[in-house]
């Protein structure tokens, strides 16, 4: 009979041991040979001219109380040098189709005034133009990437508007920049020829695209100024695999630099849900959203590969980010949300999945930079505030041109519902100077999780951590309290013979720094 007791015990003992074993992930690190860079260019950014984005939001003029640089915001400025932005996209977006850069150049008050058709109908008074975007880029330390108009422009246009702000010798398009006050040229590389031609850039066919871009593209001189272009073409709208295909089958693999691809996490187009007020039901299909990205650029990278086995071209995620109804009493056209801790987790997961794939996605844009969509800073007149997404950029900026250590495990789940989602995403690298970052994020709303990774393998000694986390997901920054959410350190880890081991509490982005 003891000897049954015993065994008893011992059975139940090892089953709680195998369940709590299970209870932990275990990270193993794959194959690190011929692992590749994480471009910074994924840590790209987006200023449209769209609502609050530019005007208001970089752009107050130069006569504004609010302290400035040529118009320019001194806080957002400063914000976004210390978030090390590696690259800003503008014009647009769909105003981009809309854009005729000439409108922008010349004194101020000689510049015409237009309709901003897509974003609320307002009036554009073209007072923010191509030298105020790029010396704003130059104050920045940012590479700009200028979104060319192809849906209602003309190949002469784009063509003129590279020869403007490239062109070092003597023509017609830089004698102009030089009478309007800019003799040296800016030398912009990176270009979008295009953006969303199969919507608001010109609702194009894949194939009429390509035809397209290749005219186009054709055109876009380098003038041996930036050691060759980067032309953009516009991208596939998120699982339209059709377009990448059509795009990779019919432009030469030398006129291409990267392939775009656009993708909101949206619950549903018809009813976005409240960017603050929302139950855990729709904080699960954001998620579901914000994860189909691993699925899209799997599949997009898999067909590029098809075209492209040297992986020349790059795949840029140029639109990300999450899209709710615009905040009760603003503007519908001009897309102002709040920014929760679900932005925080959203933003944590992609940058994961792009870095995981940083192979072949090598540039990125979160949509968008300034009081628009998912934006990284909100401004009120003289206020500005640093949303949850902006201290996870800010996390992740360690990432930025670092070697990615390729990791496997298998995460627990998140169930809501009957319905399943990994709940834990993980990324980590190590950068120029040795020092080894590991980003995980845990999903799941109510539930902490355990993660154990081997830092022997890793060769590191010491750890230190820094978490975004709080007590609600609605949780957010407010002009009254814009220091509600923001990075803390982190010391929710162990060190026990050789193995680090981590409990990362629900809802959280964690980076840990390892020597
Ligand atoms: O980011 C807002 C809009 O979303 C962009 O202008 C367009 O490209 C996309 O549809």
């Amino acid at each position: 009979m003891k000897k049954a007791l015993l065994l008893l015990f011992v059975f139940i003992f090892c089953n709680q041991i195998i369940v709590a074993q299970k209870e932990t992930t275990v990270l193993s690190i794959k194959n690190t040979a011929n692992a590749p860079t994480i471009n910074k260019n994924i840590y790209g950014h987006f200023a449209e001219h769209l609502g609050r984005s530019i005007y208001g939001g970089f752009f107050v003029g130069d006569t504004s109380k609010i302290p400035n640089t040529a118009g320019v915001r001194n806080d957002v400025v400063a914000a976004l040098k210390d978030l090390k932005i590696p690259n800003l996209r503008w014009p647009g977006g769909c105003f981009a189709d809309t854009y005729h850069w000439k409108d922008g150049i010349g004194p101020k008050e000689e510049r015409p005034t237009i309709v901003n058709q897509w974003w609320g109908g307002v009036t554009e008074d073209n007072s923010f133009g191509t030298h105020d975007f790029l010396n704003l880029c130059e104050l920045l330390g940012t590479e700009p990437y200028l979104a060319g108009n192809m849906g209602s422009g003309t190949v002469q246009e784009l063509a003129d508007w590279v020869q403007y702000v490239n062109f070092n010798g003597k023509s017609p398009m830089s004698d102009l920049r030089i009478k309007n006050g800019r003799t040296a040229p800016w030398k912009v590389k990176i270009w979008g020829v295009g953006n969303e031609a199969w919507g608001c850039g010109g609702n194009m066919t894949a194939d009429y695209y390509a035809g397209e871009y290749r005219k186009y593209a054709t055109f876009m001189s380098d003038w041996s100024n930036t050691g060759g272009l980067m032309r953009v073409a516009s991208g596939a709208n998120s699982a339209d695999y059709n377009w990448t295909e059509t795009l990779m089958k019919n432009i030469p693999g030398n006129m291409l630099g990267g392939v775009a691809l656009h993708h909101y996490s949206v619950i549903d187009w018809d009813k976005k849900g409240d960017g603050v007020d929302f139950t855990e039901d729709i904080y699960f299909r954001t998620m579901t959203q914000a994860l189909k990205m691993e699925e899209l650029v799997t599949k997009h990278s898999a067909i590029m590969d098809k075209y492209d086995p040297k992986k020349k071209i790059a795949l840029v995620v140029d639109e990300w980010g999450g899209w709710y109804e615009v905040e009760k009493g603003s503007n519908p056209g001009f897309l102002y949300q709040q920014n929760t801790m679900r932005d925080a987790v959203l933003a944590g997961s992609t940058l994961n999945i792009f870095n995981n794939h940083a192979d072949r996605v090598r540039m990125a844009n979160l949509a968008q930079c300034v009081n628009v969509l998912q934006a990284v800073i909100l401004t009120d007149k003289t206020k500005m505030l640093l949303t949850p997404t902006y201290h996870v950029m800010k996390m992740y900026s360690v990432h930025q041109d670092a070697t990615l250590i390729p990791l496997t495990f298998e995460s627990p789940l998140y169930t809501l519902n009957d319905k399943n989602l990994p709940a834990i995403n993980i990324s980590a690298s190590k950068d120029a100077k040795g020092l080894t970052h590991v980003s995980l994020v845990n999903i799941d709303s109510k539930k902490e999780n355990k993660i154990e990774i081997d830092i022997k393998e890793l060769g590191i000694k010491n750890v230190t951590g820094t978490i975004i986390t709080s007590t609600k997901l609605q949780d957010h920054n407010t002009f009254d309290n814009p220091t509600k959410i923001q990075p803390v350190i982190f010391k929710g880890f162990e060190i026990k013979k050789g193995k680090l081991e981590i409990t990362i509490p629900p809802f959280s982005v964690v980076t840990l720094e390892g020597k």
